[in-house]
């Protein structure tokens, strides 16, 4: 780790998609590639930080030089994001299932003569949520991100209240932006003195602008 703005504090960043099962070999999934995530962890780390990556199974490769925690479920990344806390910021770039599947299956769904199976879903814990309304050892700093296919601004800020977090950052993943597994994002940051729209630039550079506006964030 080089010396930095960050040197001393420790960053807990999610990342990636989650995978709920059905059955032992069968999941529902999402499109996060983990790009956004992973580019965060090493722009944090390149400013000193020691970051805890909590991670979903994502296309990307983590990052070097942190301390990798892999999950699958929403639930157990839950888990180890109590687990590492404390932290001085925690980064939500984790796109999480909203729901698994209730009562899955411990042995593999067969074809039946009787007919489809039928799923029903339970909803899971909001991870971003739970930890920005800690009301003892909330990280000075919580950040979300936001995926919207509409009306992008609105919905951020009325989540950033919902939640109860400190930034939204707010970016549109319909599949004509290519933004979802692309190299490129174009974001809104969405704080308490109002929205900043970032022009579209590589996750890299986000990443880079990201870690350098929570360093400042963290040093006032
Ligand atoms: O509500 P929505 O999923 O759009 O919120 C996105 C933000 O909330 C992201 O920062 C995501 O990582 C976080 N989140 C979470 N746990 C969930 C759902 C979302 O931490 N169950």
């Amino acid at each position: 780790l080089g010396d930095g703005p960050l040197t001393g504090k420790h960053i807990l960043v999610t990342s990636g998609p989650t995978h709920e099962p059905i059955d032992p070999v069968r999941y529902i999934a999402n499109r996060s590639s983990g790009a956004q995530g992973t580019a965060l962890a090493q722009a944090l780390t390149a400013l000193g930080a020691e970051v805890t990556f909590v991670t979903g199974p994502a296309d990307v490769a983590p990052p070097e030089n942190v301390k990798v925690v892999p999950v699958q479920t929403a639930q157990q990344m839950l888990e180890a994001v109590q687990t590492a806390l404390p932290a001085d910021a925690a980064i939500f770039a984790a796109a999480v299932a909203d729901w698994h599947v209730q009562g899955a299956s411990d042995r593999k769904l067969k074809k039946s003569k009787d007919g489809l199976p039928t799923l029903s879903f339970a909803e899971n814990p909001d991870i971003l949520a739970t930890v920005a309304q800690m009301k003892t050892g909330r990280p000075q700093l919580v950040v979300g991100f936001a995926a919207e296919t509409n009306d992008v601004q609105a919905n951020a800020t009325a989540k950033r209240k919902r939640k109860a977090c400190d930034w939204i950052v707010a970016n549109d993943v319909s599949p004509e932006t290519g933004i979802m597994g692309g190299a490129e994002n174009a974001v809104h940051v969405i704080d308490d003195a109002g929205i900043e729209d970032w022009p579209r630039m590589s996750k890299a550079d986000v990443a880079t602008k990201l870690a350098a506006r929570i360093a400042q964030a963290l040093a006032s």
